[in-house]
């Protein structure tokens, strides 16, 4: 079997690299000898001219550093000022500049020169995530014909949304590059495969594929995953060490747990907690709501402005609702290691898991597969999460509308644990099923 060469943003750093990535995606390193390639998260002077290995862990890591004017147009830019807002919905928020295309296109081709040297005639690649959108088309200029794959992480625009981008027909010509792009959702599929045809006049060849001169390639649904076992053990643990008053008693724990982005709904969320509060009285100190929102993309306008807002709401419920006793939300605006996530999601009864347009949302499964069957907890999730096309045992709600997520909030504080042992086991069937071993494999299968 070729190497596995995975290239992404970023790399797994340290000695024992984590995430769910490299648990989908560190056998296959390890079996084939593969390499994974990112950015070392670590600024320089002069663009990088070679990659740098990383020493140690189970498998080869090579790296290279940014320019802080990469960092700034490239990743801070169009990645996350221009793409990730329309892939999330909101169009409105793009910050559109030529300098960040420009600089985006070009630290790709970088990657690419970096990167072709290394590669063997039966090596397949797998790129990850937006800001390598060109990654396989620079390649294939400097002549690689290797099998090379795509998945994208976040939703897929549909035409309409798409036609929003200056360059949308060039974003649709970088895809025909790939020989099989894989999304989250089957609502992916379907839009991309619109945008593909409407946007850039791709022909329709049936069951996924198109062509687009002078290629072809194929889209396809690869819902992402967790170790769904591993993940139940670590939150059968780590419950056990979680300081006494945290642990499930006649009081109610809801939980929120999302880096603070705007396309995660928690404003939304919190003015939801704040309608069922002012309709339910005697649920005044039995509940309340713990937010663990780390800060992510600091100096980008959008999230400087959700943080402002969330701290903004929680301060109003807060201050209106609480007593002496009781703070109704708990907003934590820190990281909290990965283990402790695990033993609170045990300890919960339910899971908010709202945003108003996400890939997939692995939070929601970790949510589920944390839970102690005899007694598991309520997940609330977002139709428009891509989760929702597989956890449809989920209470599902639509984060846009307040008083019907207030509405099912009391509906899953008051799920009979017979009505909650059901769903659960709906869900832990498909999370074992179709859990992270599943999708790697399934992708690279198909990559052939
Ligand atoms: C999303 C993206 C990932 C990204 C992560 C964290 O899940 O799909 O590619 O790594 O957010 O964002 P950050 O900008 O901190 O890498």
């Amino acid at each position: 079997m070729g190497r596995l060469i995975c290239i992404s943003n970023r790399i797994p750093t340290g000695a024992n690299p984590s995430g769910g990535l490299v648990v989908a995606l560190g056998d296959v390193l390890e079996e084939t000898g593969g390499i994974w390639i990112g950015t070392s998260g670590e600024i320089a002077d002069t663009p990088a001219a070679e990659l740098r290995e990383i020493e140690g862990g189970p498998f080869r890591r090579y790296c290279f550093d940014l320019t802080q004017e990469e960092q700034d147009n490239y990743y801070a830019g169009y990645s996350n000022s221009v793409l990730w807002p329309l892939f999330h919905g909101r169009a409105d928020l793009m910050d559109i500049h030529q300098e960040y295309l420009g600089v985006y296109k070009q630290v790709n081709r970088r990657i690419a020169k970096l990167v072709a040297p290394f590669l063997k005639p039966d090596d397949r690649i797998w790129v990850q995530d937006y800001h390598l959108l060109p990654l396989a088309y620079e390649l294939r200029l400097m002549g690689v014909t290797n099998p090379i794959g795509f998945f994208l992480h976040t939703p897929f625009p549909g035409p309409t949304a798409m036609q929003a981008l200056p360059n949308g027909r060039e974003v649709c010509q970088w895809i025909a590059n790939y020989d099989l792009v894989g999304l989250q959702a089957e609502r992916d599929v379907r839009a991309c495969l619109h945008s593909m045809i409407e946007i850039a006049d791709a022909s329709n060849l049936g069951a996924g594929y198109v062509h687009l001169s002078p290629r072809q390639c194929r889209i396809a649904a690869f819902p992402i995953s967790i170790d769904a076992r591993e993940f139940q053990e670590l939150a059968e643990t780590e419950f056990d060490k979680l300081p006494a008053g945290i642990v499930k008693d006649h009081r109610r724990l809801m939980i929120g747990v999302d880096r603070l982005d705007y396309s995660k709904g928690v404003p939304h969320r919190f003015r939801a907690f704040g309608e069922f509060l002012e309709r339910h009285e005697d649920w005044h100190r039995y509940v309340s709501l713990l937010q663990i929102s780390p800060p992510t993309r600091e100096g980008v306008q959008a999230y400087d402005d959700i943080r402002e807002e969330t701290e903004h709401l929680s301060g109003r419920i807060n201050g209106q609702f609480a007593d002496i006793q009781w703070v109704p939300i708990r907003f934590i605006n820190r990281a909290v290691p990965r283990e402790v996530l695990a033993g609170l999601y045990r300890a919960s009864h339910v899971a908010l898991v709202t945003p108003l347009m996400d890939g997939m949302n692995l939070v929601a499964k970790e949510f589920i597969a944390a839970q102690n069957p005899d007694d598991p907890g309520v997940l609330m999730l977002s139709q428009f999460a891509g989760a929702a096309e597989q956890m449809d045992a989920a209470l599902m709600v639509n984060p846009h509308d307040p008083e019907q997520v207030a509405t099912s909030m009391l509906t899953a504080l008051m799920m009979s644990r017979g009505e909650r042992r059901e769903r659960y086991r709906s869900l832990m069937e498909g999370l074992t099923t179709y859990d992270v071993h599943w999708w790697s494999k399934s992708f690279l299968d198909a990559l052939g």
